[in-house]
């Protein structure tokens, strides 16, 4: 009979065992000594062939080796889990000094940033800032401030007219009072052509000296390119005072614009024409000598005007002024395309 070296066996189990890494190869090596033809199964198997007294003493061996066998997988097999166990801890640790995923936040949208730095330069000159409804009756935008009836302004294709079954919008987000909103049912609303029918609204509430910079959205139908869209931002400007001249209003308007554009510009005013101011004026600037751009309308307060806010302009003088907030942003950050602020294009808005 083959001679069985049981001390041997052992001794090669514990070195296999010592070095698997893994379970599985664990498994594979408990197999080869103790699966069905495993090495010591074979052993127990051929006991039946030999003699009693042999078959004793080589069945107690067997019987030590595969206690021992069984004993060191599953020592092992203890070690392999925990150190398992270890490794996914180590992946799944969280330093929670390390610094964190910086969140996407959005930013003020660049005709907001614009309006704020206008606002602020206006209001360390003395001015209050005013808002308007943008929803406005006819009165206001056309009527009160001397703009005739047969005006092409009032044209269809000019102005967006709303039905008069049309309902308020929310009262809260505009600034109308009670017998405001009754005097809208009772007139012919439209989207606001300009701010300055704020002018009148504020004058028949306020009794001058009065200095103020209405922002506020404006709308008009006509065809849209790189310079018009349907809706756009003004920055109205009123002062009203005893002694109030068109010297003043180059005064503050230069120092406006010096500081909005930070650099020193020059500034021309053009005769021009409106209805509710006389003389009237368009304000031309240009910086270093570059070509002349024409940025606002402007003039002093005509008597009507005073008038319809309820007013007597034998009292009163005073400058207005409406520019482009737009045309301010487009000229300060080089934008030639007013379409682009109203797409909501992300490539353009991050650059803000
Ligand atoms: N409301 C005018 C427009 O939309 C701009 C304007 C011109 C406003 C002269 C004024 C002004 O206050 O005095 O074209």
């Amino acid at each position: 009979m083959v001679k069985i070296d049981l001390k041997n066996l052992k001794v090669e189990a514990r070195k296999e065992i010592k070095k698997t890494d893994n379970l599985k190869d664990l498994d594979e090596i408990f197999k080869k000594y103790l699966g069905k033809k495993g090495e010591i199964t074979r052993i127990f198997n051929s006991l039946k062939k030999l003699s009693p007294k042999e078959r004793k003493k080589l069945g107690e061996g067997a019987n030590l080796v595969k206690r021992e066998v069984e004993e060191m997988t599953k020592e092992r097999a203890k070690e392999l889990q925990e150190e398992l166990r270890k490794q996914k801890i180590e992946k799944e640790k969280i330093d929670v000094t390390r610094p964190g995923k910086k969140l996407e936040i959005g930013h003020l949208h660049p005709l907001t940033l614009v309006q704020r730095e206008v606002e602020e330069i206006f209001q360390s000159m003395g001015f209050s800032v005013i808002i308007g409804p943008e929803i406005e009756t006819e009165w206001y935008n056309f009527d009160a401030l001397n703009i005739p009836k047969d005006h092409p302004a009032r044209d269809m294709w000019d102005t967006f007219w709303l039905r008069n079954n049309q309902k308020i919008p929310n009262p809260k987000s505009q600034i109308p009072n009670k017998s405001q909103i009754l005097n809208f049912k009772s007139q012919k609303l439209l989207l606001r052509t300009h701010t300055s029918p704020v002018q009148v609204r504020y004058m028949e509430k306020h009794q001058p000296p009065l200095r103020i910079i209405v922002p506020g959205r404006c709308f008009r139908h006509e065809a849209t390119d790189a310079s018009h869209e349907i809706q756009f931002y003004q920055l109205e400007g009123l002062v009203v005072d005893k002694d109030i001249s068109a010297a003043n209003f180059k005064a503050i308007i230069e120092e406006f614009l010096k500081r909005f554009f930070k650099t020193d510009i020059e500034i021309r005013l053009r005769p021009s024409f409106f209805p509710f101011t006389e003389p009237s004026f368009e304000i031309d600037i240009r910086r270093k000598k570059g070509k002349w751009v024409e940025t606002m309308g402007a003039g002093m307060v005509h008597p009507k005007v005073f008038e319809a806010a309820g007013l007597n302009p034998k009292n009163w003088q005073g400058f207005a002024f409406g520019a482009g907030l737009d045309r301010l942003a487009m000229l300060k950050y080089k934008i030639n395309d007013i379409r682009l602020f109203y797409q909501g294009d992300l490539r353009f808005l991050k650059q803000f």
